[in-house]
């Protein structure tokens, strides 16, 4: 008998966001406990955690001014990974049906920021440079001031939304179309940023080696 975990909440929100807008931002979207079991990997695994390169070809001491979170790509060998990428293999499915993409795989890694740490903003994925189609992030943390992601529009300063990483929010959107920044942690910031990935044999930019 399987005991795949089941979204608290209903697809056709995300879709119908992600149709009209291009992002969607949806809270207590995955099961409590297995929010607390990733938490839980994060922390008893936060050693193998390495600061993070951006693209192929920057070395990290360049990256450091760009972001300062760790990260840890999923290896898919806990119950805890393997639960949330069944979650997300769903998706991936809806977004396919939905839209005729053929969104062909996965990949995410857990992020920790501690105390201070950012990204600044970016683009996950340039136009017609990359295979990543959809950025999805989730979190993992107790509300605080602090560690906001800001998710900008194409053209304009003023951001779009402000998202808290509070523990449960999912948030999914167009890769090559929102900029977006994650404001400097209060404390120890737990997320997974992860892509829906197109076959795309021309991307040879952007998208970081694991
Ligand atoms: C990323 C990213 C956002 C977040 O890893 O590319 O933008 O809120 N993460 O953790
Ligand atoms: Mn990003």
């Amino acid at each position: 008998m399987s005991n795949t975990p089941q979204f608290a909440f209903s697809f056709d929100t995300l879709l119908d966001d992600i149709a009209e807008h291009g992002y969607s931002i949806i809270e207590n979207a995955l099961p409590e406990q297995l929010i607390s079991d990733l938490k839980k990997q994060c922390e008893a695994q936060s050693e193998q955690f390495q600061l993070a390169k951006i693209g192929r070809h920057q070395d990290l001491q360049q990256a450091s001014k760009i972001r300062s979170d760790r990260t840890k790509w999923f290896d898919g060998t806990t119950k805890a990974e393997q639960d949330y990428l069944a979650l997300m293999e769903e998706i991936r499915t809806a977004i396919n049906q939905s839209f005729f993409l053929g969104l062909f795989d996965y990949e995410c890694h857990f992020a920790i920021y501690q105390q201070g740490d950012f990204y600044k903003k970016h683009l996950d994925a340039f136009r017609g440079k990359s295979n990543r189609v959809f950025t999805t992030v989730c979190y993992l943390n107790t509300p605080e001031q602090g560690g906001e992601l800001l998710i900008y529009p194409e053209k304009g300063k003023t951001p779009l939304a402000k998202v808290s990483p509070t523990a449960g929010t999912l948030i999914c959107f167009e890769s090559e179309r929102f900029p977006h920044e994650v404001l400097a942690a209060a404390s120890t910031r737990y997320s997974i940023a992860g892509w829906f990935r197109k076959n795309n044999s021309s991307a040879n930019f952007v998208d970081p080696s694991q």
